[in-house]
């Protein structure tokens, strides 16, 4: 496979790099590529100094897969130029999630509907990435009614310059803000830019993507995000109303049974899960999983991931390895 990283000096891409490494994924060629500002740039790989390169020199290449997460605008640009020379394009941002014609892919859940014929594919947003993995497996058995989430995101979801912003502030250094306000000992309700209705655009994802990913425009989804000063991982808390009553243990059997979810949540001894755990780790933890004694048939739980891998890297990392384990790219 002759492979392009797009976005390759980005927090998404240089995770990508390390998961295609951990992960062995059968790379002959490596293009790492970024924005004008870095071509010439080296980045090691399998311990291996690579070059930067512009994305006109990566599409004279005609790679296989290319990963792409270098924002909308880039993607927008440039993943229907990849396509047009036969590169199968995962696309980490926003550009293409909604697009009637593109899959949006978390392989555990929906990796069945992709085909050879699928050029553009789309990684979806990474807090709505962790929170359907734990409830796809919910919903095939009680089917969800609705869902409410507050979300608790970590500053590297935003990208190189809020980490910076949040270390700076933590050393009082000044620099760039990534934020309108200081984000050190502060808590931000504003992740991506505001809609019309008054929610954000992270907020929309939530409801949108859900239901895209679990094919079911019934099931009714709020959020509310949030920033918060951790790096490390998203952590949601995640109100589900199914149709029908289930049952607890059952509950935790299910999660026990899903692959890439792992359960933390021992009361006894404090164990819940934490972006200090989930950090580095692919898995999507759940905890603190408890009966909503407010209402029928519903179900509270604590979910949290390493947005930079599951949310991201990771998922796209297995969307490129069903692809070549099925033949279709
Ligand atoms: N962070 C997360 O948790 C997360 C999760 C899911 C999805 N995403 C999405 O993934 C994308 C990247 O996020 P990130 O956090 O890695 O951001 P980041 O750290 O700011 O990195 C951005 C990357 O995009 C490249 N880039 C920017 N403009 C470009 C252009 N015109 N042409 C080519 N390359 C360009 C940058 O190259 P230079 O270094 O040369 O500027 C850099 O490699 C975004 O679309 C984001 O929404 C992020």
């Amino acid at each position: 496979m002759k492979v392009a990283v797009v976005g390759a000096t980005g927090l998404v891409g240089n995770v990508m790099l390390k998961v295609l490494e951990e992960r062995n994924f059968p790379v002959d060629e490596l293009l790492l590529v970024a924005s004008e500002r870095s071509v010439g740039k080296k980045i090691d790989f399998k311990g291996i100094p690579h070059e930067v390169i512009s994305i006109p020199a990566a599409i004279e290449e005609k790679p296989d897969i290319a990963l792409f997460s270098a924002g909308g605008g880039t993607s927008l640009e440039w993943a229907p130029k990849f396509a047009e020379i036969g590169t199968t394009v995962i696309d980490n941002s926003s550009a293409w999630r909604m697009d009637r014609s593109k899959k949006l892919i978390v392989p555990e859940i929906n990796a069945r509907e992709l085909t050879k014929e699928d050029k553009i594919i789309a990684n979806p947003n990474c807090s709505t990435i962790q929170m359907v993995m734990a409830l796809a497996p919910l919903h095939n058995k009680y089917k969800i009614k609705r869902v409410v989430v507050s979300t608790y995101q970590s500053v590297s979801g935003t990208g190189v310059k809020a980490v910076e912003q949040l270390e700076n502030e933590i050393v009082g250094k000044k620099g760039d803000m990534a934020y309108h306000y200081p984000i050190h000992k502060n808590a931000i309700p504003h992740c991506d830019v505001f809609e019309e209705n008054g929610y954000t655009k992270e907020e929309m994802k939530l409801v949108r993507e859900t239901q895209k990913i679990l094919g079911d425009k019934t099931i009714a989804v709020t959020a509310t995000a949030v920033r918060i000063p951790t790096a490390g991982g998203h952590s949601e808390a995640v109100n589900v109303e199914f149709e029908n009553d289930f049952n607890l243990d059952e509950v935790r059997s299910i999660l026990n049974n899903t692959d890439g979810v792992t359960i933390q949540d021992n009361l006894d001894v404090n164990v819940y899960p934490m972006p200090m755990y989930a950090n580095g780790k692919d898995d999507v933890f759940v905890g603190r999983i408890r009966r909503d004694t407010s209402q029928p048939n519903s179900l509270n739980l604590w979910v949290v991931s390493d947005n930079l891998r599951k949310g991201a890297a990771t998922n796209t990392v297995q969307i490129a390895e069903y692809l070549v384990n099925n033949n279709l790219v």
